[in-house]
């Protein structure tokens, strides 16, 4: 390469040029891609590894719609570079069923009508199954905090609360 050529090529291009591989274990399926290491994990999971139930909502960290579970903690993965979670474990909405059989968090989310246009339940589903993990029986103020950082601009979060809450007991 020319020197010339070196001195046009820009940052965004030379960081496409140099790409790592990141190996995740995601919805217990071991996976490995070639990435630019600029990429964040949701565009890594959505673009390379095809699992679109994670939404891209602001991209500024403000409303949760991207929501994953990595290594057991409730992350927004829009403002987490994919390489940040090489060898972690990581839940998407579509690992949340088990052998074609809804979550009780999700069939509660049905039979409460917590659903409206539902691009925020993945990641309701998804804070909802963080703190019931860590959490089983929490307080309605648990609940509401836990999904404190996921928005929604369709129920009013009544609902949303109580098909959590019913999924705990
Ligand atoms: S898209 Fe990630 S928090 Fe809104
Ligand atoms: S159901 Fe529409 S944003 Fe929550």
């Amino acid at each position: 390469m020319t020197t010339a050529e070196t001195t046009t090529e820009t940052p965004r291009e030379a960081s496409a040029l140099e790409k790592v591989t990141v190996r995740y274990t995601i919805n217990g399926e071991q996976r490995e891609v070639e990435i630019a290491p600029n990429r964040t994990l949701l565009e890594v999971v959505r673009d390379e590894l095809r699992l679109t139930g994670a939404k891209e909502g602001c991209g500024t960290g403000d409303c949760g719609a991207c929501s994953m579970i990595v290594d057991g903690k409730l992350i927004t993965s829009c403002l987490m570079l994919a390489p940040q979670a090489d060898g972690s474990e990581i839940t998407t909405i579509e690992g949340v069923a088990q052998d074609g059989k809804l979550h009780p968090l999700q069939q509660q989310f049905i039979d409460h009508g917590a659903v409206q246009c539902g691009f925020c339940i993945p990641g309701m589903i998804l804070a909802g199954k963080a703190l019931l993990d860590s959490n089983p029986a929490p307080s309605e103020l648990e609940i509401r905090e836990a999904i404190a950082g996921n928005l929604c601009r369709c129920t009013g979060y009544t609902k949303i609360v109580e098909a959590i809450a019913a999924a705990a007991d």
